[in-house]
């Protein structure tokens, strides 16, 4: 794949498709700029060339209609402050307006267009808005990776007419870190899956029992796993539905040799509302009226035993209801421990990247992904329609 030092960039309108779809407070402030600091160098690449840079982007799910809620200017607005220079906010993605906007541009602008979603053809994929946004560009960049699994405008229909692409470095290091823990991990390969549900991760679990030596789960999803195994789990979360599921996921573990290691202990409440009557209890002896919410220390200690030795760790998913103090402890703490490992460690998910940044673990693991949904695709082993749509317009020219 062609890359940002390997196109002409000086002179040239670069349309680079970034993913801005940040949580904002209450005052609609940036509450986490993870995804808009990992972009900073293909930003500065571009300007520093002399390009004029084009940022696209979605904010949530407007559903094809424009609104305040959603307008992208408290991100642009964000954006100027860290890059230092002013940031051009579009009214719009397409339309005369916008191209009056980018005919005016000099070297070295930037520009951030209004949110692609305001309009239906950007989910679409349709043609001709896709023809629309490539009319901006000579070059079109995508540095969106954790939007890279939706065959989206501006992610796949675009790449068609434009006649330049290439992929921005964010996008390169996520790729990069999946094929070195995915395809040649030095071992042995660790994966820890959390997360509420079974049901979410049943792909990731099918595709990591070929590929790893050893598998931790944590969360709630834990919870369906003991009903398999015959525990009474309380009044914790369960989906009765796929407790066949997991036994045959512990079945086919065991057939290829991974060790699966579950908690063997859990932090329990019967009051979870008020975070009343918490108490540690072995994994057999979960009170009837008690909910588990997070894993016990024995649970920290069994786990950090495996991960010891490993030279390979991905993690996914919350270990506990890390939203809701107490129940962080186990979440932070396998944050701390991944930090202080000398071994390739991966962390990705929305919840698991925001834990591990509120533990202030974020420069201490070798790499935290930008990914929610196209992370969880990608550790699936499936191939993310954005980056192939990449791939191909980098092969034609
Ligand atoms: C994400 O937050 O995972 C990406 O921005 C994709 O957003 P979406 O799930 O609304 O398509």
């Amino acid at each position: 794949m062609k890359t940002l030092d390997n196109v002409d960039l000086a002179g040239k309108r670069v349309f680079m498709r970034v993913d801005f779809n940040v949580p904002l407070d209450r005052e609609r402030r940036v509450a986490d700029d993870l995804r808009i600091q990992a972009v900073l160098p293909s930003i500065r690449k571009v300007i520093d060339s002399g390009g004029r840079l084009i940022l696209a982007s979605h904010l949530g799910r407007p559903k094809g209609k424009a609104s305040v809620e959603f307008s992208l200017t408290p991100v642009g607005e964000y954006l100027a402050t860290l890059v230092e220079r002013p940031v051009g906010l579009a009214p719009d993605c397409v339309g005369q307006e916008v191209s009056a906007l980018v005919s005016a541009m000099k070297d070295g602008d930037i520009l951030l267009l209004e949110n692609l979603r305001f309009h239906a053809g950007e989910e679409k994929n349709d043609d001709e808005f896709s023809r629309q946004l490539a009319s901006l560009a000579d070059v079109y960049v995508n540095d969106a990776f954790a939007v890279s699994h939706r065959a989206h405008a501006s992610v796949h229909g675009i790449t068609r007419y434009v006649e330049v692409c290439a992929a921005g470095y964010q996008l390169e290091k996520e790729i990069e870190y999946f094929r070195r823990v995915m395809e040649q991990p030095a071992r042995p390969l660790a994966m820890v899956i959390g997360g509420a549900k079974v049901s979410t991760k049943i792909g990731i679990l099918d595709n990591l029992i070929s590929k790893a030596d050893y598998l931790l789960i944590g969360g709630a999803m834990a919870n369906t796993f003991f009903k398999a195994q015959g525990k009474q789990v309380g009044k914790s979360l369960v989906e009765d539905d796929q407790i066949e599921t997991a036994a045959r996921l512990i079945d086919a573990a065991t057939k290829k040799g991974v060790k699966v290691y579950l908690p063997v202990d859990a932090v329990v409440s019967a009051h979870p509302e008020s975070c009343g009557d918490i108490q540690q209890v072995p994994v057999e002896r979960v009170p009837a009226d008690t909910q588990i919410l997070d894993v016990g220390s024995g649970t920290l200690e069994v786990f950090k035993s495996v991960l010891r030795n490993c030279k390979t760790i991905v993690w996914n998913g919350p270990l506990g209801l890390f939203e809701t103090p107490p129940f962080h402890k186990g979440t932070y703490a396998l944050a701390e421990f991944l930090g202080d490992l000398d071994a390739v460690t991966v962390v990705g998910g929305g919840d698991s990247a925001a834990a591990v940044r509120r533990a202030g673990m974020e420069h201490r693991v070798s790499y935290v992904s930008t990914g929610g949904g196209a992370f969880l695709e990608m550790l699936e082993g499936r191939e993310l329609p954005g980056i192939k749509a990449l791939e191909e317009c980098c092969r034609r020219v």
